[in-house]
């Protein structure tokens, strides 16, 4: 039985069901919620309760499944999930209870409420997020996700001449720093700063995107403060309602979001809530510009 689309908007986020993500795909299956994802950037699958292997396999039919950020990062630290291909977006801590609100995963979850792209500080960068729901919090913890497409599109002429051949230095740890987490220098320059141009064609629409998020650190050209002020002013537009999805999230929930068309941020909850999600990415097939020259650090 085909896949049943329930769109949101007419070219933003879909709700998609008649197909059990737990088990394997068709060959159909896939290609129409490939072209589905193209279309509408999000789309939200409701009752997937999917073991971890399941989740993993389901992000494996749609490319190589990324590790790097738990290698390098996150399962240094802690590995509750116990796999470099699953993420563990929650606020517990290596014993699966509710982490203090000093604890190295609380404050690692509050950096998501930035908005971002998965993988956008990287040089092979993330091209789909796929987040699915365990335990959900009363008051808040919803996900927003942000049109890009439609975030070109609205920008002034003046804008869209200004930024036109800018590029932006995205670093993992932009926002981090910006919240002042006391990482290693290891940590630090684990992924170094990497070269993007701040319009890019999203190559399943061949929409003009942009592409700019929490993660810039500067904009090439321009002074430090200059560059990070137009970058504060872009991620405002962004963030307007008109482009912004809010999902409220239900246990069983999977989202499936294109990084080369959307943003997305986490809202505030009560973190001494359990909230519990779990995230498998695939891999792009586009490098950024090469590594940003100066290779500082911060
Ligand atoms: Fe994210």
């Amino acid at each position: 039985m085909p896949i049943r689309l329930e769109p949101v908007t007419e070219k933003f986020v879909a709700r998609v069901t008649g197909v059990d993500l737990g088990k394997p795909l068709g060959l159909v299956d896939r290609a129409d919620i490939v072209a589905a994802c193209d279309r509408y950037g999000t789309l939200v699958f409701p009752g997937q309760h999917l073991a971890k292997e399941e989740l993993v396999a389901f992000g494996a039919v749609f490319g190589e499944v990324d590790t790097t950020l738990q290698t390098k990062l996150m399962n240094r630290v802690q590995n509750r999930l116990g796999m470099d291909t699953l993420t563990d977006i929650s606020n517990l801590d290596a014993d699966g209870n509710v982490a203090h609100a000093q604890h190295w995963q609380t404050i690692t979850t509050i950096g998501n409420r930035f908005w971002h792209s998965d993988g956008s500080y990287k040089d092979l960068p993330i091209r789909y997020s796929i987040l699915n729901a365990v335990t959900t919090v009363g008051y808040g913890g919803e996900t927003q996700y942000a049109d890009l497409r439609a975030a070109y599109d609205s920008l002034d002429e003046a804008t869209k001449v200004l930024i036109a051949d800018k590029i932006g230095i995205f670093w993992s740890h932009n926002t981090r720093d910006w919240l002042k987490i006391a990482d290693s220098p290891e940590e630090r320059s684990a992924f170094p700063k990497v070269r993007w141009p701040m319009v890019r064609t999203h190559p399943g629409s061949g929409r003009k995107v942009l592409w700019c998020d929490s993660k810039v650190w500067a904009i090439e050209g321009m002074s430090l403060p200059e560059g990070r002020a137009l970058v504060h002013e872009l991620i405002e537009h962004i963030g307007q309602r008109e482009h912004v999805y809010s999902h409220k999230w239900e246990a069983g929930d999977l989202i499936m979001a294109d990084n080369r068309s959307t943003a997305h941020r986490g809202r505030r909850f009560d973190h001494s809530e359990r909230r519990e999600m779990r995230r498998v990415e695939t891999n792009d097939n586009v490098r950024s510009l090469g590594v940003a020259a100066d290779g500082e650090v911060g």
